[in-house]
């Protein structure tokens, strides 16, 4: 009987030499004995005898399903492994394709298990901030179902190669400075940071894009099946969330807005329209109709703030909650705004903050109001406002929060990724400095990318600080 141990469990190397000495032997399956590191060692390595080993190609797919399976934590996986290889090399080079065969189907059935594991992991790493002597650097702790770390490394490397990052699971440690990749040894949970400033803000962004209309536990069981829950902060809220669930929908359809205005026509404020004070201007806004989108939106929603602040920051148009409430930012996108504010030490309530564009704009679906970008023209309309809420502020430096607000401050396209943090003087007017919507960070599909571009967002709203006294409440 032969005995192999295999010493890096998982790496597919070491696995191709030893089957390239038992074929090279004409070892048959039955009489080999498979272990790896951990398993108990009764007898000892009994190697094939040594013999010069002639050369044979393999399929590419059983490569590819080598290289998943070895990841399996089964522990028949080589014996499973090695069976298919000689009867590909014996018996049939088909094999692979024939999938009602046994051995194949467990073996696809192993590689199926893989992909999904190294998927969840992807999907459901949670780094949190931690300070080490050099810096910011991103911790994770994951329990994979099977040993992948090796496998799934290059994805974060790729993913978040600009960032300093660890992942702590119970099998290993991924290390990543931004240039070099370094494996460690598994390290128990104790070992990993339970909280950062930023978990507050996930919650909450959490709690604010579940939609209680949309609720499905069964599919939200097999996309977060309950064995991550335990390392995935979010999921304290879940039991909570689809308590209230039914009640949260039902108060939604009763709030459903109110039946559209007819239009009546489109008429322009008197060019000698003027109002000495913001008030006044907010009082002409609420029949404005300059342009035709008055005629879905419930009401005007005009800035808001004290009319002396030495900054005003533009969105580009009220949302669902701004439309109902008729204040700007005050729902999903706002709870992002204000989060960063405080945190750049911006005090909200000593800022003026209004919008590019006064109505709602969207399209019906269903009994959903969906946001649909304003275009040029109704923002040149809209502008007529805006020049005048900050002829009347006379603030010394606006803030554009994305494109929309950009277009509406300079007349042009701007190219926000370009400019973002960046201030410039334009037209003898008040410095203007660009950053992103805050619904931007909303969008983005992956938690790790909300992080860092929140972090980012926190850093240009910080250069408003740096150039005005609005200290915040709690920064
Ligand atoms: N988005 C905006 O641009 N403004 C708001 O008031 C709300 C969302």
């Amino acid at each position: 009987m032969i005995r192999l141990r295999m010493k890096d469990e998982t790496s597919l190397e070491e696995f191709r030499d030893h089957v390239r000495g038992l074929i090279a032997a004409k070892i048959k399956p039955r009489d080999v004995t498979w272990s790896g590191p951990g398993d108990a060692d009764l007898f000892g390595d009994a190697p094939p005898p040594d013999v010069k080993v002639p050369k044979f190609t393999v399929p590419g797919a059983y490569v590819d399903l080598a290289r998943s399976v070895l990841c399996h934590r089964d522990p028949e996986r080589f014996a499973h492994l090695y069976e298919l290889l000689w009867r590909l090399l014996n018996e049939d080079r088909m094999l692979l394709a024939i999938f009602t065969d046994p051995l194949v189907y467990k073996l696809k059935q192993m590689e199926k298990a893989i992909r999904r594991d190294r998927h969840k992991m992807t999907a459901f790493v949670r780094f949190r901030s931690v300070e080490d002597n050099d810096g910011e650097r991103f911790v994770a702790w994951f329990e994979p179902q099977h040993l992948i770390l090796n496998n799934v490394s290059s994805f974060f490397v790729k993913r978040f190669a600009n960032m300093r990052w660890t992942i702590l699971t119970p099998d290993g440690t991924l290390d990543w400075d931004r240039s070099k990749l370094t494996f460690g040894p598994g390290v128990p949970k104790s070992q990993a940071p339970s909280e950062d400033a930023l978990e507050e803000w996930w919650l909450s962004y959490y709690r604010s894009t579940f939609n209680p209309a949309r609720v499905n536990p069964t599919m939200m069981r097999s996309e977060m099946p309950v064995r991550y829950w335990k390392n995935l902060p979010e999921a304290a809220l879940i039991p909570g969330m689809l308590a209230q669930a039914e009640e949260r929908a039902k108060a939604m359809i009763q709030a459903m807005p109110t039946a559209p205005r007819k239009a009546t026509g489109f008429t322009l404020p008197p060019s000698t329209a003027t109002a000495g004070s913001l008030a006044a201007l907010k009082e002409q806004a609420q029949t404005c109709q300059r342009c035709p989108l008055f005629c879905n939106a419930t009401q005007t929603v005009f800035g808001e703030g004290p009319d002396n602040s030495p900054v005003v920051f533009v969105g580009e148009q009220p949302g669902d909650q701004e439309d109902l409430a008729g204040q700007p930012f005050v729902g999903p996108a706002g709870q992002v705004f204000n989060k960063a504010a405080l945190e750049a030490g911006i005090d909200r309530d000593r800022a003026y903050v209004t919008n590019a564009v006064k109505h709602f704009k969207f399209e019906p679906r269903g009994k959903r109001r969906i946001h649909k970008r304003p275009n040029n023209n109704e923002v040149e309309h809209c502008r007529w406002w805006l020049d005048r809420e900050l002829n009347l502020i006379k603030p010394k430096l606006v803030v554009a929060l994305g494109g929309t607000a950009a277009r509406a401050l300079t007349g042009k396209d701007v190219k926000i990724t370009e400019l973002r943090g960046k201030t410039i003087d334009y037209r003898g007017g008040p410095s203007i400095l660009f950053t992103v919507h805050p619904s931007y960070l909303l969008r983005l599909p992956d938690e790790q990318s909300k992080r860092t571009e929140y972090a980012k967002f926190v850093h240009d709203l910080s250069q408003v600080t740096k150039l005005l006294p609005l200290a915040g409440k709690a920064a």
